[in-house]
């Protein structure tokens, strides 16, 4: 038996510790062994040898226990000291983070416009009924508010579909002269490759004394932000229709990606349409009161220019979070 007493006491793992639980306590084991002899011994030796045994099965289940402990502490520390994570370590696969490729596009008009000394008004996204159409010249009932369809709240609240009711918050709120851009979320029923339900605008009004804004000053501050956005393309103005303008127009930048020579993505036109714009129709002065004033008023989609600056094909891809898309723009 003493043999087993050292092969506990020597046992380094906690494995070669099980294989002599087993070579002893085991089924084939020493002990079952040693008391199937006791079968031949004589009744005197019996008892002695048989309480003898108990002795060393208790002993050997004892030593056997304490070893265990101790190598399966042992075995923790070292796997603790060799697995264990330095967090104060930086790490070699660590990004830096970046801005979204549309609150960069954001930023860079909003840059432009203030440097033009335009403020910047934010307004609020759930709007009522006066400020989103009526205010604009969008009588209820008017088939031009078809073109923006929204989400509705009970009680005349929506979702605002422009940034065009910050107009109307403005003038309600400050007196002329107004030189102020409105970027921001717009909601609409729309989802396709170039619309989602939400989107960005930034919205543009100028409000001064009576003839004293022109188309042709509207017509100067657009071309030149048009080039400092997309660099070298020509501008052309085209006649349109807004409610809350009159005359109207939407602008055109010859194509980025052909040069204007005509290619899929301008429908071989050679130009893309990227805002709406207008000398500001007197039924908004009249809805917020003004009298004696003229201005003009532009809008345009955050997305769009994002999408034509870095030319991304699918809007809704700016939208789906994708780190392989958006590590392109850091
Ligand atoms: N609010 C218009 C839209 O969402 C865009 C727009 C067009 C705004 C002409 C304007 C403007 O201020 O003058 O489609």
């Amino acid at each position: 038996m003493k043999k087993w007493y050292d092969a506990i006491k020597e046992a380094q793992s906690v494995d070669e510790i099980e294989e002599i639980r087993i070579a002893v306590f085991g089924k084939k084991g020493v002990l079952v062994a040693e008391f199937a002899k006791l079968k031949s011994a004589s009744d005197d030796e019996k008892a002695k040898i048989a309480q003898e045994l108990n002795i060393h099965k208790n002993a050997l289940m004892d030593e056997l226990t304490s070893r265990k402990i101790t190598l399966q502490t042992l075995e923790l520390q070292a796997a603790m000291r060799s697995e264990s994570i330095d967090v104060s370590m930086f790490s070699k696969t660590s990004q830096s983070g970046a801005l979204h490729p549309v609150m960069q596009t954001m930023d860079r008009i909003v840059e432009y416009f203030s440097a033009m000394n335009f403020a910047v008004k934010t307004g609020t996204m759930v709007e009522d009924d006066f400020n989103n159409f009526e205010a604009l010249n969008l009588p209820k009932h008017h088939p031009a508010r078809d073109m923006q369809d929204t989400f509705y709240f009970k009680d005349e609240m929506l979702l605002r579909t422009h940034t065009s009711p910050v107009q109307i918050r403005t003038m309600m709120s400050t007196k002329p002269p107004i030189r102020m851009i409105a970027p921001g979320a717009v909601f609409r029923r729309d989802y396709d490759i170039t619309h989602t339900p939400m989107f960005h605008q930034v919205e543009g009004l100028l409000v001064d004394k009576e003839g004293r804004v022109s188309f042709a000053n509207l017509k100067y501050i657009l071309e030149d932000f048009l080039k400092y956005m997309f660099g070298d393309v020509r501008v052309r103005f085209r006649p349109s229709f807004f409610p809350f303008t009159e005359p109207s127009a939407e602008v055109d930048i010859s194509c980025v990606f052909c040069d204007g020579d005509g290619c899929r993505v301008c429908s071989k036109t050679g130009w893309l349409e990227v805002l709406g714009c207008g000398i500001v129709d007197p039924n908004v002065f009249e809805a917020v009161g003004y009298e004696n004033v003229s201005g003009y008023a532009f809008g345009l989609g955050v997305e769009r220019f994002a999408m034509l600056i870095h030319q991304i094909g699918d809007l809704r891809s700016l939208f789906e979070g994708d780190i392989k898309l958006l590590e392109q723009f850091q």
